[in-house]
C-alpha cells in the first residue's frame, strides 16, 4: 500500500483532489467510484473549486455511488444522493446520465443490486474507487461479519454505523434507516486503483489494522491488502498508530 501522511486533514483532502483532478485529465472518460461520510467533504469542496478553476473538468466522466440507505427516496433529505448533490455534483460539470446510484426507494432491492452490478460492467468497470472507512473500519456498507458479501447487497447496519450517520437524519440514529444497499467487497476489489481517506485520530487503529493486521471479516478494510493499487491519504491523527 501507497501510504501518504499529511500535517491536517485539510491538506490531504486537498492533495486527493489534485489526485482526482489528474486522473480526470489522463483519462477523460474515467469510471470513478465515489464515497460519502464526513471524510469526502473538502475533498469534494476541493473538486469544485478545482472544477471552477478550470481544472477539473468531469464532461465526460462516469461516477458510481459506493452505497445508499434503503427504503429512502433519492430526494429525502438524508439520502447520499441528496449529500452528493450537495457537495459535489451541483458544483462539477457531470452529466446526469452519467450519475449512477443505487435506488434505496426499488420495489426489489435485491433486483436493484443486480441492476447495479450490470451497470457498472455495462460502464467497463471503475476505473478509480475512492473510499472512506467507518469508525468500526467498514468500507462502502460492508459491515465487520462472519462473512463478507462479493457483490452488491442488501445490508443491516450496524448500531454503530447507524449512530455516525445520524446527522443526516436529525441527529437521531433511530431515524437513520436499518438497511442500507452497497457495492461488495467484489465489486470495490475488481476496481483499476483504490484510494482510501481517512482522517482524524477515530480512524488511527482501524488504519493501522489495515495496513498491518491479517485479513479478517472483522476489519473488511484488511482485505485492501489483496489489491495491488492501493493509496491510503492520511492525515497526522489518522497514521498517528503507524
Ligand atoms: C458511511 C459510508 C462509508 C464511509 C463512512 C465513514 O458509513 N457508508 O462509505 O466511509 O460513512 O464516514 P465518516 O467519513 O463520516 O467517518
Amino acid at each position: 500500500m501507497n501510504v501518504s501522511i499529511f500535517d491536517t486533514a485539510d491538506e490531504a483532502a486537498a492533495a486527493l483532489a489534485s489526485r482526482v483532478a489528474r486522473a480526470l485529465t489522463e483519462r477523460p472518460h474515467i469510471v470513478l467510484a465515489l464515497p460519502t461520510g464526513r471524510t469526502p467533504v473538502p475533498t469534494y469542496a476541493g473538486l469544485r473549486r478545482l472544477h471552477a478553476a478550470g481544472t477539473a473538468d468531469f464532461s465526460r466522466a462516469t461516477t458510481f455511488n459506493l452505497d445508499e440507505f434503503a427504503g429512502v427516496e433519492a430526494s429525502h433529505p438524508g439520502s447520499f444522493r441528496t449529500f452528493m448533490e450537495r457537495h459535489l455534483f451541483t458544483g462539477v460539470n457531470l452529466n446526469s446520465g452519467r450519475i449512477h446510484f443505487l435506488n434505496g426507494a426499488a420495489a426489489d432491492l435485491d433486483a436493484e443490486c443486480d441492476r447495479y452490478e450490470a451497470e457498472i460492467e455495462a460502464a467497463g468497470g471503475i476505473d478509480l474507487l475512492l473510499l472512506g472507512i467507518g469508525g468500526n473500519g467498514h468500507i462502502g456498507f460492508n459491515e465487520p461479519a462472519d462473512e463478507l458479501v462479493a457483490r452488491t447487497h442488501r445490508v443491516r447496519l450496524a448500531d454503530s454505523t447507524t449512530r455516525d450517520n445520524a446527522a443526516l437524519f436529525g441527529g437521531d440514529p433511530a431515524r437513520v434507516p436499518r438497511e442500507a444497499l452497497s457495492m461488495g467487497m467484489g465489486t470495490i476489489l475488481k476496481a483499476g486503483a483504490l484510494v482510501l481517506m481517512a482522517t482524524g485520530e477515530r480512524k488511527a487503529k482501524c488504519i493501522e489494522r489495515t495496513i498491518n493486521g491479517p485479513l479478517t471479516p472483522r476489519l473488511p478494510a484488511s482485505f485492501l491488502q489483496l489489491h495491488r493499487s492501493v493509496e491510503l491519504y492520511l492525515d497526522q491523527a489518522a497514521a498517528s498508530l503507524l
